[in-house]
This record gives structure tokens, sequence and C-alpha cells, in this order.
């Protein structure tokens, strides 16, 4: 029977992130940790997979113990262990189900499993109340959708992306100019040099349709590139690598065509469901202070609030795993003890 002040014990390990948290029923957030191996994998443009879990079989020790022990709480006090089990790199997953069934079985805990893009849009309730029924704009590297949001854990999707993720292209294009991963802040922080203009015109792929797609928008920019002499697809070499401010250009042209396809697709499922009462922007693009500035005036005009999480929230993290696990306690939607990477939970 679920009691007032059930303490989860939320597990992330779906990407290249391992995150801890503790969330109260009655309370809130006590306490979160997080390793971010950004520098692990900067050197290779992106995630390793093999890097990403043999990094997280180190660390998830250390930081839940750092965790409970900053918060004087064991390991016997907690009521139920939520963890990460779907969508992710296989291996990384596995990493956190395992701690996960080890601490539910030696304590005999409840298990809980989350699907990590329902932490995502319910990212927002660490910081905020946020009104029924809005819309959830998630933007990161690994996806990009709008949600219709009833209540907690009834959701809809609205519109998804048909390819890359929102963060993908950001990475995509500070590849091809040799700017280091990932590509999101850099973007934004050239971007801002030049003021948010849009130079170039870059193509608005697919803007009469709801759904996304961002592959488009990365080819485009590299056959402009390609036309203005920047690179060339023969070696793969960016050639303006000394012109910062043709950089800047490219960076606030894609980052404006982002914006803009934002825009289009949130008025669309705003004319779908025009009983909503806010907009929340998620996932690790909602870092971006141009995006959110786009959304927050979007939201002014529609007369709706808007809601996003401090940074910290917006990135893969285990708070947000903590709190949809907590809620599903409530709900009473525990896993069984077998509980697999991609089951439905
Ligand atoms: O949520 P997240 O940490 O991991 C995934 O679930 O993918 O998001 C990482 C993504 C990266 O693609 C990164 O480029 C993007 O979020 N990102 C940003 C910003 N900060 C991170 N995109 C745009 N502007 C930012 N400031
Ligand atoms: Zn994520």
């Amino acid at each position: 029977m679920y009691k007032k002040n059930n303490i989860t014990l939320g597990i992330e390990t779906s990407c290249d992130e391992t995150g801890i948290a503790l969330y109260d029923s009655s309370h809130g957030l006590i306490g979160h940790k997080l390793y971010s191996q950004i520098d692990l994998h900067k050197q290779y443009g992106g995630v390793v997979p093999e890097i990403a879990s043999r990094s997280q079989i180190e660390k998830i020790p250390i930081i839940l113990k750092e965790v409970l022990s900053n918060h004087t709480i064991t390991l016997k006090d907690i009521d139920t262990v939520a963890v990460t089990n779907r969508p992710g790199l296989p291996g990384s997953l596995l990493v956190g189900i395992t701690t996960a069934k080890t601490i539910a079985w030696i304590y005999n805990k409840p298990l809980i499993g989350v699907d990590h893009l329902e932490g995502h849009i319910f990212s927002s309730f660490l910081e905020n109340k946020v009104p029924f029924p809005h819309l959830c704009l998630t933007a990161s590297g690994g996806h990009t959708a709008i949600y219709y949001v009833e209540d907690f854990g009834i959701y809809k999707p609205i519109a998804q992306t048909r390819d890359d993720a929102a963060g993908e292209a950001f990475d995509k294009v500070a590849k091809l100019m040799g700017l280091g991963y990932p590509g999101g802040p850099i973007i934004e922080k050239l971007a801002q040099a030049v003021h948010f203009e849009d130079f170039f015109s870059y193509p608005r792929a697919s803007i009469d349709i709801i759904d996304f797609s961002f592959s488009g928008l990365k080819t485009a920019i590299l056959y402009d590139l390609i036309k203005r002499e920047a690179f060339d697809p023969s070696t793969k070499t960016f050639l303006k690598k000394e012109d910062q401010l043709f950089i800047s250009q490219v960076a606030s042209s894609c980052l404006v065509a982002i914006g803009d396809i934002f825009i289009a697709k949130l008025t669309m499922a705003y004319r779908l469901f025009p009983n909503i009462k806010a907009i929340t922007f998620v996932g690790g693009c909602a870092c971006n202070r141009y995006l959110r500035s786009r959304i927050a005036a979007l939201s002014d005009t529609l007369n709706l609030s808007f809601y996003f999480p401090s940074p910290q929230f917006c990135t893969d993290n285990g708070a947000m795993i903590a709190l949809v696990g907590s809620y599903k306690a409530e709900q009473g939607k525990y896993a069984s003890y077998e509980l697999d990477i991609n089951d439905t939970v």
C-alpha cells in the first residue's frame, strides 16, 4: 500500500550520463548527482556505446554512495527503486537495470521501469507545478517530439521526427565545421555573436506537415557550404576554419531555421489542441536561450504559460526518473524483477 513520504531512488543510464536521485512523494526532490561523460566522447565527435557503459559501471556505485551519504539515507530507507529501461543504448541500460534489480532484490523493494521520454516529458515538474493539459516539446540528441500531456503518465505523441533529432542536427552541423561535441551549446554561442540573425535562409523542410525532419537541414547546409567553397566533399574538409564570422553566420542561420521549425510545429499542435493551458520545452536543446525565447514569445501570443527545466534537468538526469518513479508508485505501476531493457512499462 502506498504511504505518504514514499522515497524513490531514480537511476538513469540510457545514454552517456550516469544519474542518481532521491525523490520524496511529499517534499519533492531530496538529492541528485550526475556524472557526465562529455569529455570521454569529445574526441570521437559523438557517443561511443562501449565507452559509455564501461564508464557507467565504474561510476554508478560511487555516485549512489555520494547521494545517499549526502542525505543520510540508507538503501533500507528507500521505498521504491525506479530505473530507465527504455529507450537507449543496450549496454548502458543494462548497467542501470542490473544495479536497480540488485538493490530491489537485496532490500526487498518494489521495482519500477521508466521510459526515458516520460522522464523528459515530466522533467518540468521538478521545479514547477505545470497545469494540465499542456503541450510538451522534447528535443535532444536522441529524440524530438511534441506530446499532448493530460495528466501524470497520460500523454500521447502529436509529432515525431522522421529521421534525425534536433540536437543531432546541431551536433552534425558543428561536426561539419570541426567545432567539437556537443554541437548545441557551441552553435548557440556562435549564433549569439551575430545576434541570432538568419544569413543564409536554409530550407525549412517539411514545414507544412506536423512531423519533424532534420536530416534535410543538415544536407542543405552541407550543399550550401560546398557551393560557397567552404567544404571540400572529396576530402571531407571544412575550408574556412579561420573565418570566424562565416562560421558564426552558418551557426546562427542553422539555429534560426530550427527555431522557425519548432514554432511552426507547435503552432500546428496548438490548432489541434486549443484547450491546452501551457507549453513545456524539455530535453538537451531546452538549454538553448534563443529557442526558449522563441517559444516564450509564442506562448505569450497564445496566452499560455510556458515552462522549461533548469539546464541540469534539461539534459539526461536521474531526478526526472525518480519523479516519474514516484508517481508510478502512487499509481501502483510496478514492474516484475524480470524487467528487461525495452519492455513496455
Ligand atoms: O537530453 P540530452 O542530454 O541527451 C539525449 O537524450 O540526447 O541532449 C543532448 C543534446 C545534444 O545533441 C546537444 O547538442 C543538445 O542536446 N544541446 C543543445 C544545447 N545544449 C545541449 N542544443 C542546443 N542548444 C544548447 N544550448
Ligand atoms: Zn534524453
